[in-house]
């Protein structure tokens, strides 16, 4: 059984983000046992980190809200999805609190030096959608975010999935992407079984 923890950083409970999110979660769903947890950020409480160090000293975070869930769950998952809309050429600020907010495993790793995660690697998807036609650098912000947050929370990616134009092509007319996301899944899946820390 494969524990996938997929995290949805747009505010549309039914939107993109999180109609690709359950793409993925189908094929993963059609190449193996999973359990799935899927979480829409923006119904949950998280402050955005206060940069108090606490974390610094203790690897944990000072802030008692529903992060202390998401951290539980992150630590335990076994393949992740983080889902995320383009907002001003970034991810959505739902999304970057909860990024932020996982601070704590950098001050873990670095600092007080603990392995969180016992050497684990997961497999993880990175989907990123834009309203606009394609442009340079339109998910470069996003990317540079992700690249370094699945590096702090023990995730290799194993897929990316950037898809533009959505204001004038909604995904209902892209069986092509839907495709893309549903292999992405399958492949979480199959990247699970060949990960060893
Ligand atoms: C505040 C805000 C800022 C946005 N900025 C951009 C942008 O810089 N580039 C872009 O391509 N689309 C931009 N969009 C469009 C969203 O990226 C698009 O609506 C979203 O990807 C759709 O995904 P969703 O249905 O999951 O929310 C913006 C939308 C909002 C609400």
């Amino acid at each position: 059984m494969t524990t996938i923890l997929a995290l949805l950083g747009s505010p549309k409970p039914n939107g993109t983000n999180s109609l690709l999110i359950d793409e993925v979660l189908r094929g993963a769903a059609a190449a193996g046992d999973v359990e799935v947890q899927k979480i829409l950020i923006n119904e949950l409480k998280v402050a955005p980190c206060q940069s108090c160090d606490y974390c610094m000293h203790t690897g944990r975070c000072r802030l008692r809200d529903d992060m202390e869930s998401v951290y539980e769950k992150i630590v335990a998952m076994d393949a992740f999805i983080f889902a995320a809309p383009v907002y001003f050429n970034g991810m959505s600020a739902q999304a970057k609190a909860v990024v932020d907010r996982c601070q704590p495993f950098w001050s873990a790793k670095y600092i007080v030096k603990t392995d969180v995660f016992g050497g684990r690697k997961r497999p993880g998807i990175f989907i990123a959608t834009g309203g606009q036609p394609l442009y340079n650098e339109q998910f470069i912000g996003s990317l540079h975010v992700i690249n370094l947050y699945f590096k702090m929370i023990g995730v290799n990616n194993s897929g990316t999935l950037t898809l533009a134009d959505l204001d004038a092509r909604p995904l209902a007319g892209r069986p092509d992407d839907l495709a893309q996301a549903f292999a992405l899944g399958r492949k979480l899946i199959a990247g699970d079984r060949h990960n060893v820390s």
